[in-house]
């Protein structure tokens, strides 16, 4: 009889080190790559957070204008994959379900777009992922896919294809601050689904397929459209309370708090929260931006009073709702937009897990009978 430990959902279980990101979820910290989360978010573009990511450095400018090059020239999506994503889009399939058909068909091309290094297609499927998402979501409404531009940064061609128009000078830094504070996040669920896939030597393009079916689930990023959604249905402040005090006696789960390693705010919730302020200042409206605060606010007292102990408290959803919603994407882009940005961190960990180069592979404990005999078809009741 064998007496491990059993760590169910692997709480508190370690299992690679990483010079990546370190989350404390006591003291609420996040560091990426030595730097704290607020040094980098609002100051960095996403090109230069994969390069740290990706090569443990932020780029110089020549290193980060042949980074920009790349990305753009690799844009392009096969033109199988447009034709996946029309049929997808006959049947309505949800934007993330439409990627995971879509995305391992940039295995194909991959000779013609540039050598066969794992850099390369790292780099392909980084730059591509946004077109993807892009042309399904006007596939859904109806439009021609608009072709990438290479004359733009990675988050406004993003934009640009979505749309059609050029973005403001806001929205993008909205955009490049939201894919970089989400681009990683130590061990979670995603990103330890595309180490799995690596640890068996397996190669980047499926760990980033494995990772998009891990966080689709509400539980890891399908959470900001709920939570949007509630300020929504809630819709003025007064209302906060009810509303949120019988969802909570229905057992449901309040969407944008809780998480399973902060056990205090979220560090993203205030950099994604400061964008948000700064962008509804701006061109939003400011009067939802406001009501978002009071329904935090409300939840958090409730959650302290109907949970006590669980230490619930805003998590980087919520945020991500209401700055996603301010730079104009519809709540069904959220998730996918997600994906986006958390592909460059599964990308850096597939780099690392490669470099340890040692097979993932937990056990478990047998719960069920012995003894059982065989007994053909026609005798079993
Ligand atoms: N609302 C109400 N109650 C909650 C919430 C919540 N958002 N989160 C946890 N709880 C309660 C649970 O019901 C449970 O209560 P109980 O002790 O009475 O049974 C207790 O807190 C502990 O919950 P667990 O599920 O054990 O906590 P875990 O660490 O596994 O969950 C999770 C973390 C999944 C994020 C959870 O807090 C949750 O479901 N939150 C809502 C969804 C969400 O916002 N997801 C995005 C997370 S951030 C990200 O992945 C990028």
């Amino acid at each position: 009889m064998h007496t491990q430990h059993l760590s169910p959902g692997l709480e508190g279980v370690v299992a690679a080190e990483t010079r990546i990101t370190e989350v404390d979820g006591t003291a609420g910290r996040l560091v990426i790559a030595g730097f704290e989360l607020s040094e980098l978010a609002g100051h960095a573009t996403f090109e230069e957070m994969i390069s740290l990511l990706w090569h443990d450095e932020l780029p110089d400018r020549e290193a980060l204008a042949q980074l920009q090059h790349r990305l753009a020239h690799l844009r392009t999506a096969p033109d199988i994959a447009i034709q996946l994503l029309a049929s997808a889009a006959e049947q309505r399939l949800s934007v993330m379900d439409a990627l995971l058909m879509a995305a391992p068909t940039l295995r194909l091309g991959q000779h013609e777009a540039g050598s066969s290094e794992p850099l390369s297609l790292a780099l392909r499927i980084v730059a591509c992922l946004p077109t993807l998402v892009a042309a399904y979501w006007r596939l859904l409404q109806g439009a021609e896919p608009v072709s990438p531009r290479e004359d733009l940064g990675h988050a406004a061609n993003y934009l640009y294809m979505l749309s059609g128009c050029d973005p403001s000078a806001a929205q993008t830094h909205a955009l490049d601050t939201y894919l970089c504070t989400v681009a990683d996040h130590g061990l979670n669920a995603s990103t330890f689904t595309a180490r799995v896939i690596v640890s068996t030597r397996s190669d980047i393009l499926s760990a980033v397929v494995g990772a998009l079916g891990a966080l689709k689930g509400p539980l890891h990023g399908g959470a900001p459209g709920p939570a949007l959604d509630m300020v929504f249905e809630i819709g003025t402040a007064e209302r906060a309370e009810t509303y949120l005090r019988a969802a909570l006696a229905r057992g449901e789960r309040l969407m944008g708090f809780g998480h399973r390693i902060y056990k205090v705010r979220d560090p993203r919730a205030d950099v994604l929260a400061a964008a948000a302020s700064q962008l509804y200042e701006k061109d939003g409206d400011r009067e939802l931006y406001k009501l978002a605060l009071q329904v935090e606010q409300t939840a958090l007292q409730l959650l302290e009073e109907l949970k006590p102990g669980r230490d619930l408290h805003t998590n980087v959803e919520f945020y991500t709702a209401l700055l996603l919603h301010g730079i104009g994407l519809p709540t069904d882009l959220f998730a996918p937009t997600f994906a986006l940005g958390r592909a460059a961190g599964w990308i850096a960990h597939c780099f690392e897990q490669q470099r340890a180069d040692s097979l993932i592979r937990p056990q478990s404990t047998y719960v069920g009978p012995h003894g059982r005999k065989w007994a053909p078809v026609e005798q079993r009741q």
